[in-house]
C-alpha cells in the first residue's frame, strides 16, 4: 500500500468528488480526515471507512474561518500525530447558481473566494508547520480545466477563483520546497459528482463527453489517481504544476 503510515486530510471530503478522495487515500492504507461543513456527511464517511477496516476520523470544518481550521489541524494531530497530505478540495462549485457576469451580488463573490481562495490558503498555512517538523508533505489543490477554457456558464467569480488556487499553488510551490514539501493542483473537467449530476441537465453532461478525446461522461473515481499519485512519492520531484484530468478536453 503506497501510502501506508501516511495521515491525509481532505476538505469538502464528506460528500461528492472529496468522498472519492477519502476512500482512495484509505484504501492505499492512509490515515484519512473527513473535513466538511457537513456533519452528517462527515460522519458517514468515516463510518463507510471503518467498516472496510480502515482509518478515519470525522471534522466537521468551515474553511473559511481561521478558528475552525486551526482546530480541524489540532484533532488531526491529536488523533493521528502528524499530517502527511492535504487536499484543498472543499469549495462553493455546484451549488452555485447561475448569474450574467455582472449581476453577481457581491457578497455571493466575496464568499466564493473566501472559501475557495482563502480557505485553500488558510488550510494550507495551518498543516505547513507540522510538514516541515516531520520534513516533508504533500499539498494537493483542486482547481478546475475550465480555467483553461473558460467561457458562459455564469460562473466568472468560480473561474476566477480557480485561477486564484493555479496562481497559489505556484507561488506556494516555491516558498514550501526547500522544506520538502510540494504543492500541486488537479484540473477536473465536468465531473458527475452528486451534487453537479442533481443540479444539471442530464442533455448537458452527456454533450460535454463528447467534447474530450476519450468519450464518456468523467467520474470522482477519475480524479483519485492523480491524488493519489500526487499524495505519494511517486510524484517527489513534481511540484508546483497542475495536472489536468478531463479526458483530453483542453491542453496546457
Ligand atoms: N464536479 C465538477 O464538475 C468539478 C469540476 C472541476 C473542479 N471541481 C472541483 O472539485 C471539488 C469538488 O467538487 P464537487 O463536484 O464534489 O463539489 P460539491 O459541491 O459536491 O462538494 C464540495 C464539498 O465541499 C464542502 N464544503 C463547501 N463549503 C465548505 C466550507 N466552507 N468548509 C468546508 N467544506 C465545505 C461541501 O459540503 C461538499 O462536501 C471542488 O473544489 C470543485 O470546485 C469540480
Amino acid at each position: 500500500m503506497r501510502l501506508a503510515g501516511k495521515v491525509a486530510i481532505v476538505t469538502g471530503g464528506g460528500k461528492g468528488i472529496g468522498r472519492a478522495y477519502v476512500r482512495g487515500l484509505a484504501a492505499e492504507g492512509a490515515k484519512v480526515v473527513a473535513a466538511d461543513i457537513d456533519e452528517t456527511a462527515t460522519v458517514n464517511a468515516q463510518r463507510e471507512i471503518e467498516d472496510k477496516g480502515g482509518e478515519a476520523l470525522a471534522v466537521t470544518v468551515d474553511v473559511s474561518d481561521d478558528a475552525s481550521i486551526n482546530r480541524m489541524v489540532q484533532q488531526t494531530i491529536d488523533r493521528f500525530g502528524r499530517v502527511d497530505v492535504l487536499v484543498n478540495n472543499a469549495a462553493l462549485f455546484a451549488a452555485l447558481p447561475r448569474h450574467k457576469w455582472d449581476e453577481i451580488p457581491l457578497e455571493e463573490w466575496d464568499k466564493v473566494m473566501s472559501v475557495n481562495v482563502r480557505g485553500v490558503y488558510l488550510c494550507s498555512k495551518a498543516v505547513v508547520p507540522h510538514m516541515c517538523s516531520q520534513g516533508g508533505g504533500s499539498i494537493i489543490n483542486i482547481a478546475s480545466a475550465i480555467f483553461l477554457s473558460p467561457g458562459g456558464g455564469g460562473l466568472i467569480h468560480y473561474i476566477a477563483s480557480k485561477a486564484a488556487v493555479m496562481g497559489l499553488t505556484r507561488a506556494l510551490c516555491r516558498e514550501l520546497g526547500e522544506f520538502g514539501i510540494r504543492v500541486n493542483s488537479i484540473g477536473p473537467g465536468l465531473t458527475a459528482s452528486e451534487e453537479i449530476v442533481k443540479k444539471t441537465d442530464p442533455a448537458q453532461i452527456e454533450s460535454r463527453s463528447v467534447m474530450g478525446s476519450i468519450k464518456r461522461v468523467e467520474t470522482p473515481e477519475d480524479l483519485v489517481g492523480t491524488v493519489l499519485f500526487l499524495a505519494s512519492d511517486d510524484s517527489a520531484f513534481i511540484t508546483g504544476q497542475m495536472l489536468v484530468v478531463d479526458g483530453g478536453r483542453v491542453f496546457h
